[in-house]
């Protein structure tokens, strides 16, 4: 037995022990925290993660790291391990007591201004306190180091390994050919949705909505669904995982594509390896691997024809009235609607990808400092013009939108991309390899799916990197040809572009 090495496990559980406390801590402060216990909550998670602070930049845990780096008795987990452990541990290091208070009171301030600037349409309220964190971000890239791009320094914290570089390849590639193709979607007529409108009870979409996390291969013993106004999925070790969703009376799609998103989510949560609680080889690779199992389930599964010949007539047992003449061909129709939107939560499968490469643009730019804060509105409602066709009619429906950048959060969006890509690239090796795959999901049957998704990506943990994963499961890297291939097939058919099909 390798004492140094059971001596960092040790130290490793203790604190994911207090990581998945403050976890809990935030789950029910989402969920079921009455208004007055904020206060509280607040100084107890921040006294927690204190401790996990303590615990992860330790005298003791360094000296352990430095000493296993050099260890060649350790098997190739094991070491995978102390590499992902000491990079941690290294960039935890770097961050100066002052400097993680400023950003820490810098968030708190921006999270505040960005409220009450989105309230009352008025980015004035918050662009004093966002120059002032965009300035602490512009920091933190040269506190954390880089190579390439500054950018680089904030992707890695998500997206590890992800340069700006090949992310500006590969988001011109989603501007050149995904906008061409939705001005082609755009000029054909509009599929009928209307029925998804109509009013559908809420304690009913609850009891389908856990019917369809059931079939999904979801494990009620190792989980639970609950409540919150943004739909998330949270765990405390793989055998606690937990899933919200929120359920709107007169919008079906609210609930279906919560429960299957968070629902991909928490399969990839409880298919990691109890066994190495705590450790790298235990945790999800990246965001955009975790991304790509609930986009996966979402839309190469859930947003597919197989999927509803089997859900359809479930669903209708539950909704007999307003689903009447429904038949699985128009649900599929319905469910697809292709529309340049505004907003990026309420967006399609394809122009979603527009918000995320204007957000990227922007990003990218304010963090190496060729534009500023104050550029911001102006900037976002001519992109919104060029790559959706939009006129944004207020700042609060227009830059002031999301929550991310009042976080902190820079380098964050990509991830969802990032997401649908890998989703559409092993979605499609999945099929190649289980070529009955779609018929089993025809007949409500996911286990195939989830064998191969346990197999190939759940079981291994952080053994890979995302790149590695990828190379691994396809024999190459990531390729944006695959979402192309994905869209233009399914796509070509639902609004008849014909010629498109046979072109690809
Ligand atoms: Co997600």
């Amino acid at each position: 037995m390798n004492i140094a090495y059971e001596r960092y496990k040790e130290l490793l559980c203790r604190l994911a022990d207090v990581q998945y406390s403050i976890a809990i801590l935030n789950w029910d402060l989402e969920t079921y925290m009455p208004p007055k216990g904020a206060e509280s909550r607040a100084q107890q998670i921040s006294t927690l993660s204190g401790i996990a602070h303590n615990l992860s930049t330790s005298e003791e845990l360094g000296d352990l790291l430095f000493k296993l780096e050099s260890d060649t008795s350790l098997d190739e987990i094991q070491q995978k391990n102390i590499y992902h452990s000491l990079k941690s541990y290294r960039l935890n290091k770097k961050y100066s007591q002052a400097f993680v208070e400023e950003l820490s009171r810098a968030i708190s301030e921006a999270f505040q201004a960005w409220q009450k600037a989105k309230e009352t349409n008025n980015f004035s309220l918050y662009a004093p306190k966002l120059e002032k964190l965009v300035r602490l971000k512009r920091e933190e890239c040269t506190i954390i180091g880089f190579t390439g791009h500054p950018y680089d320094a904030l992707l890695d914290q998500y997206e590890p390994g992800a340069l700006t570089a090949d992310l500006s390849i590969l988001f011109a590639d989603v501007r050149s050919q995904l906008v061409a193709f939705v001005k082609q979607i755009a000029a054909q007529p509009q599929n009928e949705d209307g029925f998804m409108f109509l009013h559908y009870d809420k304690q009913k979409q609850w009891d389908f909505g856990l019917e369809l996390l059931t079939q999904m291969g979801y494990d009620f013993e190792a989980g639970r669904q609950d409540i919150s106004s943004h739909p998330f999925t949270t765990n405390f070790g793989p055998k606690d995982v937990r899933v919200t969703t929120r359920i709107a009376e007169d919008n079906l799609n609210e609930m279906i594509w919560s429960c299957i998103h968070e629902g991909g989510h928490a399969l990839y949560e409880q298919g990691l390896p109890y066994s190495e609680y705590g450790l790298p080889s235990g945790e999800y690779i990246s965001l955009g691997i975790h991304e790509s199992q609930s986009r996966l389930w979402e839309n190469n599964v859930g947003r597919n024809l197989p999927y509803w010949k089997h859900n359809l007539a479930r669903l209708k047992e539950f909704f007999p009235e307003p689903l009447k003449n429904v038949q699985p061909e128009a649900f599929f129709k319905a469910i697809n609607k292709v529309r340049p939107s505004l907003i990026r939560t309420n967006a399609d499968e394809l122009t979603y990808h527009f918000h995320i490469l204007i957000r990227f643009e922007i990003e990218k730019a304010l963090i190496e400092g060729s534009i500023e804060v104050k550029d911001l509105p102006a900037l976002w409602n001519s992109k919104y013009k060029e790559y959706l066709g939009l006129d944004v009619p207020s700042d609060s429906q227009g830059v002031l939108q999301d929550i991310h950048w009042s976080h902190g959060s820079f380098g964050y969006f990509p991830t969802y991309s990032l997401g649908s890509f890998y989703a559409a690239q092993f979605y499609n090796k999945a099929v190649q390899e289980i070529p009955t795959l779609e018929l089993e999901i025809e007949k409500g049957n996911m286990k195939p799916l989830l064998n191969w998704l346990r197999e190939h990506i759940h079981r291994h943990g952080k053994r890979y990197t995302a790149e590695e994963l990828c190379q691994h499961i396809c024999g190459e890297k990531l390729n944006f040809k695959y979402f192309m291939n994905y869209a233009q097939k399914k796509y070509g058919e639902l609004y008849k572009l014909e010629k498109i099909v046979k072109k690809a």
